[in-house]
């Protein structure tokens, strides 16, 4: 039974697991995170060079803890897996380092794996987990991406935003309206008592040179704008704020764009399961919402367990498990360093013998 030990720093968090294929599926034997997600609260978002400090101080604690519950040498692991495209470079230069000095040492093969394939992969940590092809939503603070996966990692992107990423935009609203970062779960917290139509707000389109919209991409910028209006003019107005109304407002109109052109998609595409990763993906009016319409068109909605939406290190275990299961003797060089943009369809290089950065 293959056994990988994995380490995610791409942004804000600092995670380590232990994860393991066995006969009834991908399981997670030990897994911890150290969020910085206070300290970077102060700022209203991450500041890169905190990252890499915390990430440094964090590895070794979490290492420690999770080799102790995993309870047998490293020796005994089959490969050594890090995040090392995209992100924040400092950030994941440190998953990088510690986990190609750790594969070194213990003459270990070392993946250096895709962020969003980690995404991806975090729903094969259900226990019911779909079978390719499939459509994917991904929606986290960096990426808003519709993908078809197919058999053997192979990913083809069909939607994207234009501009900011929905977890973004969560981000910058809940800012706007004097809450906490991160703004998602800041927003979802107070939306739950106010009233969802009590504003009415543009679903942003993304047109096409030729005429026209492309059918399966975002824009965020309006959606933000007609936000800032609403507030000022509420301000000028001398009233104060009513937040929770303009947050489930907010918070409605994302939802709605996310689930009707995801339906859109996976129909176009003659698909019939839709996946719902990355951090936005915990949000529950969204999961709600797409379970909802998709039943009216028969289409089966899986989620990534909320635990394993936010970036940790258990889906970056799962896509190295992933990869070693279609091609046993699939490694990254040592050589391999880190990049803060790839294409997730050139996530195949991260595997070249003569790496690209
Ligand atoms: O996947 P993730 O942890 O990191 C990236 O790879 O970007 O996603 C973080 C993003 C943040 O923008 C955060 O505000 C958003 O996910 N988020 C949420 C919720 N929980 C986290 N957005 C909406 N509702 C939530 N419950
Ligand atoms: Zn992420």
């Amino acid at each position: 039974m293959p056994t990988v030990l994995s380490l995610e720093t791409s942004c804000d968090e600092t995670a380590v697991a232990v994860v393991t294929l066995n006969a009834s599926g991908f399981e997670v034997i030990a897994s911890r995170i150290a969020s910085q997600v206070a300290e970077h609260s102060k700022w209203g978002g991450v500041v890169p060079e905190i990252a890499s400090r915390r990430h440094v101080e964090a590895i070794p604690h979490l290492l420690s803890e999770v080799l102790e519950d995993f309870g047998q040498p490293v020796g005994v692991l089959d490969a050594i897996a890090a995040t090392v495209a995209p992100g924040l470079a400092g950030a994941l230069m440190v998953g990088s380092i510690t986990g190609r000095t750790l594969a070194a040492l213990h003459s270990l093969p070392f993946l250096g794996i895709h962020h969003l394939e980690g995404h991806l992969a975090s729903i094969l940590l259900t226990k019911n987990p779909p079978k390719p092809p499939y459509l994917v939503l991904l929606v986290s603070g960096g990426h808003t991406e519709l993908i078809r996966v197919e058999e053997n990692c192979f990913f083809k992107r069909l939607g994207r935003s234009h501009d900011d990423a929905a977890g973004e935009a969560f981000d910058k609203i809940a800012r706007l309206l004097g809450l906490p970062y991160p703004g998602g779960p800041s927003i979802e917290r107070v939306a739950q008592n106010g009233n969802c139509h009590a504003f009415s707000l543009p679903k942003g389109r993304v047109s096409r040179p030729e005429g026209g919209f492309y059918p399966y991409d975002f824009s965020f910028s309006g959606l933000k704008t007609a936000m800032l209006r609403q507030v000022q003019s509420i301000k000028t107005g001398g009233a104060s704020l009513p937040i929770e109304d303009l947050a489930a407002s907010f918070e409605q109109v994302v939802a709605e764009v996310l689930v009707e052109r995801s339906m859109k998609c996976v129909q176009d595409q003659n698909l019939k399961s839709l996946v719902l990763v990355g951090g936005v993906a915990a949000n529950q009016r969204l999961r709600k919402l797409m379970k909802k319409r998709a039943e009216s068109y028969s289409i089966e909605v899986y989620c990534s367990p909320k635990e394993f939406c936010t970036d940790n290190a258990a889906m970056v275990g799962a896509a190295a498990l992933k990869r070693l299961e279609l091609k046993k003797d699939t490694f990254s060089s040592l050589e391999l360093g880190v990049c803060p943009r790839l294409p997730l369809d050139q996530s195949e290089f991260l595997y070249d013998q003569e790496p690209p950065f």
